[in-house]
């Protein structure tokens, strides 16, 4: 840090995109200029972009009018880059050279801070840059809504949003043709996403990571339906979700530009249920709709007030720390903290306890 209050500061989105990343953008740009008089500089391709000569933009409020309801980010995202390398057997290792490379270019670069907008692995990228020396804020995104330490990371409701109508509409196709349909959602290894747009679209069956399930009690929930007359179900499962007993089913790799992702038990569930109930069934997989599209009022207003912490954090010097949303207020967490484990449904999750009550079915041990 310099000596004198931070002048210019240095902005990215790492990982995948979420609704909202421009909004944060934005909110960053008009605090930090409006309040401060200070730059604002974005980093093209997350961290990538730290990593050799390209083109630093720099952003004034011109540049960030009407971003706050446009997806994706301005300055572009990425998921696979040099600061981990995947070991044969799965396990990310850290490269040093593009750390210290990170390191030297933030340097050359005359920056006082940095805010990096992301999910668990840039949090952790930042964090290891942090300790290195570099005046880091960040700011959690990601539809998934797993970073521990805040209730919300902006990107969340608008996947939601998606998912429930998506829900709402297989419905009346479900019904109309007796059948069951499976919807598999996002979510990585927690169930958040599948959950809320399973109590939101009124699901029969959420499968969630975590709670292992049998589907034998996926089958008899249909069945169920069945003899009283609803002959059709909806069955939400979570990309991450396994059988008890069972893995979590990724889809295969193809090489260097497809590293293997968790997709696929969607067909796994409806095949069992087909087998196991004789009824039709078809799947749908949400996919990248859930992560594209303009984010709704909440992820831009949360996603404004993250912005603008940001810039209140950096004021303050409390580098290596995250802005949050904790109890229905804005305020700081240790990017350490917010790493350190992933947020998932808690077994005795209150949401869990409503969608059991409202007759939902999570084919579990208890269920
Ligand atoms: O973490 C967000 C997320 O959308 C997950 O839900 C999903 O598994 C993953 O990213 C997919 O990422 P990509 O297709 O960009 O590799």
């Amino acid at each position: 840090m310099k000596a004198t209050a931070p002048k210019k500061i240095g902005v990215l989105t790492g990982g995948g995109d979420a609704p909202g990343l421009n909004a944060v953008i934005r909110a960053i740009v008009k605090a930090a200029t409006g309040r401060y008089g200070w730059e604002v500089v974005g980093i093209e391709e997350g961290f990538e972009g730290l990593l050799h000569e390209s083109p630093i933009r720099r952003l004034t409020p011109d540049d960030v009018r009407g971003l706050l309801p446009r997806g994706g980010s301005i300055l572009g995202c990425t998921n696979k880059g040099h600061f981990g390398i995947q070991t044969s057997d799965g396990r990310i290792i850290k490269d040093e050279s593009a750390f210290s490379e990170a390191m030297r270019r933030f340097n050359e670069l005359d920056l006082d801070a940095m805010v990096v907008v992301g999910g668990e692995g840039s949090l952790r990228i930042a964090w290891e840059l942090y300790r290195m020396g570099m005046p880091i804020v960040g700011v959690p995104k990601t539809i998934d809504n797993d970073i521990a330490e805040t209730d919300l990371t902006f990107g969340f409701y608008t996947a939601l949003q998606f998912a429930t109508e998506a829900i709402d509409r297989l419905h009346t196709t479900a019904e109309s043709h007796n059948r069951v349909i499976v919807v598999e959602v996002m979510g990585r290894h927690t169930g958040w996403i599948a959950l809320e747009s399973g109590i939101a679209g009124g699901a029969d069956v959420i499968l969630i990571p975590e709670v292992p399930f049998y589907l034998g009690k996926a089958a008899a929930k249909v069945m169920e339906r069945d003899a009283r007359g609803c002959r059709f179900s909806i069955i939400v499962v979570a990309e991450g979700a396994a059988a008890s007993g069972g893995a979590e089913v990724y889809l295969e790799a193809g090489g260097m530009d497809r590293p293997a992702r968790l997709g696929g038990i969607g067909e796994i569930v409806a095949s069992n249920i087909t087998r196991l109930t004789g009824k039709e069934t078809r799947v749908v997989v949400l996919g990248h709709l859930q992560r594209g599209g303009s984010p709704t009022a909440l992820d831009r207003t949360l996603a404004s007030c993250y912005g603008t912490a940001a810039i209140t954090a950096i004021a303050e010097g409390k580098f290596g720390h995250m802005v949050a949303y904790r109890n229905r207020e804005i305020g700081t967490v240790e990017i350490e903290l917010a790493v350190s484990r992933l947020k998932v449904v808690p077994a005795n999750s209150y949401l869990i306890g409503v969608a059991r009550d409202l007759g939902i079915s999570l084919a579990g041990e208890q269920d």
